[in-house]
């Protein structure tokens, strides 16, 4: 297995081109099965999830192609068409599945158009049980007959889905977006209420009617879906990764450097740049970038709840949370979304954090250094996290278990290095 080290020590300077949001292309990549008709993805990102979600699309019966010939946009190697033409299966395994929770959003656009569909109940995960209750409640709403026999959902529609009203007792990203693939293609209108907001959805909410499905309310809490008979294929290119720009931005906070962080567009950043600034970040909002360094020349302690968006998301909140580490005073930090997302807590520990934690609230009184020490990756977030601290520590940091970080970060040594961070990869057998 995969190790990287990281000597810290040295601010970042440089430039930082984020790839696309791996939480839309996972989605947005499922989508092809709701058409006979080819669906061109761009601005793919290169990550183990994104292989993973491919793996399971061609065993389903999608053709996969890989597209690098147009340079000139930047996309070479990152256009992926999906010809769901001839799926010739509609069973997602457990093999597959858990691997990567997110290849339940197969589980909609499957039912959708073939009427029946049979995948994998996830399993636990290291950040909570993670239920899908809702996600089955919902499509049952809609008409469908859900059974679970031997780990897996088998879900009939045999007539197909019916529009119905359903409001999700919890905000619910994957949800949203199965419910809303599955409404593309159902008899009659859908409404959704309490539907998650996160850009990533929208984002497949706009392929679809890309993709000749009827779609009000983008953007909102309410989503009206007209069902149509059939959709089409599009050519569609992915939004941006706030995460992964989210956690560069703290990488130059953090380091006391100077980084363009481009390719995005500050909008979609929403609160966590507010975040930033409150903890002493600069930040140059241009069209198309970032532009982060410090303000002051200490780091602001924070008080952080994380919640849907708009609110401060999860998936920032072990980078955060690095951040919190070193900073001038004592923060608080509270996890409302996923039941047990502090693993990263003891892995900061060992390196010279002093973290409390206090059921959902992690109390994090300031350190004025961190140390090194060998540390182990628990899920995606939380190695990055300890990557971050890992950059400001003393001494030399091996980060165990790279492939979590492989899931949602492409390159992430190569593009650290080349704004100056002192990183390897140590191959491992
Ligand atoms: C997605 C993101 C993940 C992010 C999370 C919350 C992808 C591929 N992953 O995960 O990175 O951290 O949103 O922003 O986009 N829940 C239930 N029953 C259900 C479904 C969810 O109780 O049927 C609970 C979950 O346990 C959690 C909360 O609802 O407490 C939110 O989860 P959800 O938004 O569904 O997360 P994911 O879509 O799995």
């Amino acid at each position: 297995m995969d190790k990287i080290k990281v000597t810290g020590g040295r601010p970042l300077h440089g430039r930082i081109d984020i790839g696309g949001a791996k939480n839309a292309a996972l989605p947005l990549m499922a989508a092809a099965l709701l058409t006979e008709e080819k669906l061109t993805l761009s601005n793919l990102p290169h990550l183990a999830d994104i292989a993973t979600m491919a793996h399971l699309l061609s065993h389903l019966g999608v053709a996969i192609s890989m597209d690098g010939s147009s340079p000139a946009e930047g996309h070479q190697g990152r256009v992926m068409g999906l010809d769901a033409k001839g799926v010739k299966d509609i069973v997602a395994p457990y093999d597959i599945v858990r691997r990567m929770r997110a290849s339940l959003v197969v589980l909609g656009p499957l039912l959708a158009r073939f009427g029946r569909a049979k995948v994998s109940l996830p399993g636990g995960c290291a950040i909570g049980t993670r239920p899908i209750d809702i996600h089955l409640k919902a499509l049952e709403a809609m008409g469908a007959q859900i059974t679970l026999d031997e780990g897996y959902v088998l879900a009939e529609a045999p007539k197909g889905l019916q529009g119905a009203e359903i409001t999700f007792p919890k905000v619910s990203v994957g949800a949203t977006e199965n419910l809303l693939m599955a409404a593309s293609l159902a008899n009659g209108t859908t409404i959704l209420h309490n539907s998650a907001r996160e850009p990533e959805v929208s984002d497949l909410a706009e392929c679809l009617v890309a993709m000749g499905a009827k779609i009000e309310g983008i953007g909102n809490s309410t989503l009206i879906i007209h069902g149509q008979k059939k959709l089409h294929g599009a050519d569609y290119k992915i939004i941006a990764d706030r995460i992964e720009a989210g956690t560069y931005a703290i990488a130059a906070l953090m380091t006391n450097g100077h980084l363009e962080i481009a390719g995005i567009s500050p909008s979609i950043l929403g609160v966590t740049l507010d975040a930033l600034r409150n903890s002493g970040a600069h930040i140059e909002e241009k069209t198309d970038s970032i532009i982060v360094s410090r303000k002051d020349k200490i780091i602001h302690p924070m008080e952080l709840t994380t919640d849907p968006y708009p609110g401060f998301a999860t998936d920032m909140q072990a980078q955060m949370m690095a951040l919190a580490t070193i900073a001038d005073g004592t923060s608080h930090i509270s996890e409302t979304i996923f039941e047990n997302r502090f693993m990263h807590v003891p892995e900061l520990l060992r390196m010279g954090a002093d973290i409390h934690i206090d059921g959902h609230t992690a109390t994090i009184h300031g350190v004025p250094k961190l140390k090194s020490a060998e540390v182990m990756a628990t899920d995606l977030r939380a190695s990055v996290s300890l990557v971050l601290a890992a950059l400001v520590a003393e001494g030399t940091t091996t980060l165990n278990r790279v492939y979590h970080i492989d899931r949602g970060y492409e390159r992430v040594e190569e593009k650290l290095k080349a704004v100056g961070a002192q990183i390897e990869r140590v191959r491992g057998s």
